[in-house]
């Protein structure tokens, strides 16, 4: 055999016994031992192997060096493979500490849910409690109660969810004020917030569940200078001093007179203008009709009132320019992170 081929056997055989050493290294310090036994500069045994290079025939020199780079290159690959191991076992069995870190979301506040914080933020603020009722109702409650007899348009099977035994699922939150009625003395000021069912086709404007928020006020002397200041007040509190608001006459069977409340925003723009956004729709309200009382079990005749329905998840699309109503309950994280951190609002 020629010089040259026997110094690449003996390198070849270096390698070998290196990575079988490396296997029983226990610790970083046996890691560090083997480096240094087989590629330490002056004393490595592939050094020392290399030294016999000087014998060589010139032409042979490179081929041996090849293959000694390619020794020296396997022995650190197989080195540093050693090390990760052992981290790894110090880590605790089956943590592989070569996978990239996890990260973590940050989370917040639904749309709607900061939509809704807001409004009993600015309701408790003026004296009004929580109330709530379920959302299986009776007809009575969700209709019959509410002034609204069953041969109405909106007891029809086409919009209201029926259930078993005469039971149907809530078409709207007014419910909640025959039920606070019946369990509470006035004077009453409740806000009530919860999720409405009706049959409507999912799409952009329509979802068969959302959330309402109810109003309900009844003391004795409350009139329609009381309703006008308060739902005045709110819409200052909620979106700025300059916010009008105006009443449009409307119908619904639990009110007279009722009216469709609209306010008209003031935008403050980038460059420190400002501009009047439409008049937008933001609720239902009107004066409680006497029926409702009697229906409830309070005395009309000593007793006044006035209620609001609100579709907190329409202002929050107004809010924020969402033009889709669906994206607020499909949970995609790209839509929803638009809203995280909190404080970029
Ligand atoms: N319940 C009505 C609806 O779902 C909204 C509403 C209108 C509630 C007028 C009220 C009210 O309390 O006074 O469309």
């Amino acid at each position: 055999m020629s010089d040259a081929a026997s110094l690449i056997q003996e390198l070849q055989r270096l390698e070998a016994e290196a990575i079988e050493t490396l296997a029983h290294a226990a610790d970083t310090a046996a890691v560090e031992a083997v480096r240094i036994d087989f590629l330490g500069r002056k004393d490595g045994r592939v050094s020392r192997v290399l030294r016999g290079m000087g014998r060589l025939d010139p032409a042979d020199r490179p081929e041996v060096g090849a293959a000694a780079n390619r020794v020296k290159a396997a022995l650190e690959t197989a080195l540093t493979a050693r090390l990760a191991e052992l981290a790894a076992g110090e880590a605790g069995p089956g943590v592989d500490l070569t996978l990239p870190g996890r990260s973590s979301w940050e989370g917040g506040r639904h749309p709607v849910t900061r939509v809704m914080d807001e409004m009993w933020n600015v309701f408790r603020d003026m004296g009004f409690s929580r109330a709530r009722g379920p959302e299986a109702e009776t007809d009575w409650y969700n209709f019959e109660a509410l002034n609204t007899p069953l041969d109405h348009p909106a007891a029809d099977e086409q919009d209201t969810l029926y259930l078993e035994h005469s039971h149907l699922l809530r078409s709207h939150t007014s419910p909640v004020q025959i039920r606070t009625l019946e369990q509470y003395a006035p004077p009453i000021r409740i806000l009530a917030p919860g999720w409405v069912y009706r049959r409507d086709t999912y799409d952009a404007t329509h979802t068969p569940a959302f959330l309402q928020v109810e109003g309900l006020v009844v003391d004795e002397g409350v009139s329609f200078v009381d309703f006008k200041a308060t739902l005045a007040e709110f819409a200052r509190r909620m979106w700025g001093e300059g916010t009008q608001i105006r009443f449009r006459p409307s119908f619904f069977p639990f009110t007279e007179p009722s009216a469709e409340v609209d306010v008209k925003r003031v935008i403050e723009l980038p460059d420190g203008s400002s501009r009047e956004t439409d008049w937008l729709e933001i609720m239902g309200a009107g004066m409680v009709d006497p029926a409702v009382l009697d229906a409830a079990g309070v005395d009309s005749e000593r007793y006044t009132g006035f209620a609001f329905g609100m579709g907190p998840a329409r202002i929050a699309m107004l809010k924020y320019g969402v033009t889709d109503l669906r994206t607020f309950f499909e949970s995609d994280m790209r839509f929803l992170e638009q809203f995280v951190p909190e404080a970029a609002r």
